[in-house]
C-alpha cells in the first residue's frame, strides 16, 4: 500500500518493477509486467479495443513531482491535493496503477473520463477477477485522502481484489482488516468457485523476517509497505 502516510520506501531497497507497455500500441505508458498482461486480457475479454485507453501508468518520482508542481500552478492547492498524490506517495510509482480513459478527442490527463455505464461498467464488473480495484471510491475519501477517481485502477491481484470487493474495502481498510489474521492466529479463508485461499499477516522484524510456508504449496508473499507482509496460500491449486 502506498499513500500519503506510507510513501514508497521499498524503491530504495529491493522493489524495482519490470516495466513493459501497458497495452500494445501504447509504448510510452508502462506498467509492471503482470499488471500489463492482466489488463490486456481483461480489455480483450470485454472487446474494448480502441474504446478504453490507458492514460497514465508508471511514473517516476520526478514525473510525479513535475505533475504535482504543474498542477499546483494550473489548478491550485485544493484541487492538487485532492487528485494528485504527493511525490513519493503515488501508486503510479509502483507500476501497479493505471488511469484509464474513454477514448475521446480530448483527454484530461489528471481526471480522464471513465463512466459507470456501457463498456466501462462491463470493465468494472470483471475488474476484480483480473486483480483490479477502483482505488479511490466515493465514500472512502476520508480514509484514502484522495477524492473519488473513477478512472484510477490498482492491481492488487486475485483473490485480494475479490475479497476487497466482497467487503467494500478500500486498500487502507483491507490492510487493517488483514492485521487481525496473524500468522499464529486464525487465518482469513476465502473461497470462490471451488477454490480456497488462505490469507494472513506476518509482522516484519527489524533485520530479517523469516516466513515459514507449508511444504509443497502454491503461495505468494507481498510486502505491505506498512509493517510487514501478506501471505497468500492457494489451498487447492489444481
Ligand atoms: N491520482 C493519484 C492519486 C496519484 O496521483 O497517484
Ligand atoms: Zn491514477
Amino acid at each position: 500500500m502506498v499513500n500519503r502516510d506510507h510513501g514508497l520506501k521499498q524503491i530504495q531497497t529491493q522493489y524495482s518493477p519490470t516495466l513493459v507497455p501497458s497495452l500494445a500500441n501504447y509504448e510510452t505508458i508502462l506498467l509492471e509486467r503482470r499488471v500489463a498482461a492482466s489488463l490486456t486480457q481483461l480489455l480483450e475479454k470485454i472487446g474494448s479495443r480502441g474504446r478504453i485507453i490507458p492514460v497514465s501508468g508508471y511514473r517516476s518520482k520526478a514525473e510525479q513531482e513535475k505533475l504535482y508542481q504543474d498542477s499546483l500552478i494550473e489548478n491550485g492547492r485544493n484541487f492538487t491535493e485532492q487528485y494528485v498524490a504527493y511525490p513519493g506517495c503515488s501508486e503510479h510509482q509502483t507500476g501497479l496503477a493505471i488511469d484509464l480513459g474513454e477514448n475521446l478527442a480530448e483527454i484530461d490527463f489528471i481526471r480522464p473520463s471513465f463512466p459507470y455505464t456501457g463498456i466501462y461498467s462491463h470493465f468494472r464488473e470483471l475488474a476484480a477477477d483480473y486483480g483490479f480495484i477502483e482505488r479511490y471510491s466515493r465514500g472512502k475519501e476520508q480514509i484514502t485522502r484522495i477524492s473519488h477517481e473513477p478512472w484510477h485502477f490498482r492491481y492488487v491481484g486475485y483473490p485480494h481484489a475479490r475479497i476487497m470487493e466482497r467487503h467494500s474495502f478500500c486498500l487502507e481498510e483491507y490492510i487493517q482488516f488483514l492485521s487481525d489474521f496473524p500468522k499464529n492466529g486464525q487465518h482469513y479463508i476465502f473461497t470462490e468457485k471451488g477454490k480456497e485461499f488462505e490469507v494472513y499477516h506476518v509482522k516484519g522484524m527489524d533485520e530479517e523476517t523469516v516466513i515459514e510456508i507449508p511444504k509443497d504449496c502454491l503461495y505468494q508473499i507481498s510486502g505491505n509497505n506498512v509493517d510487514g507482509f501478506i501471505v497468500t496460500i492457494w489451498s487447492n491449486p489444481l
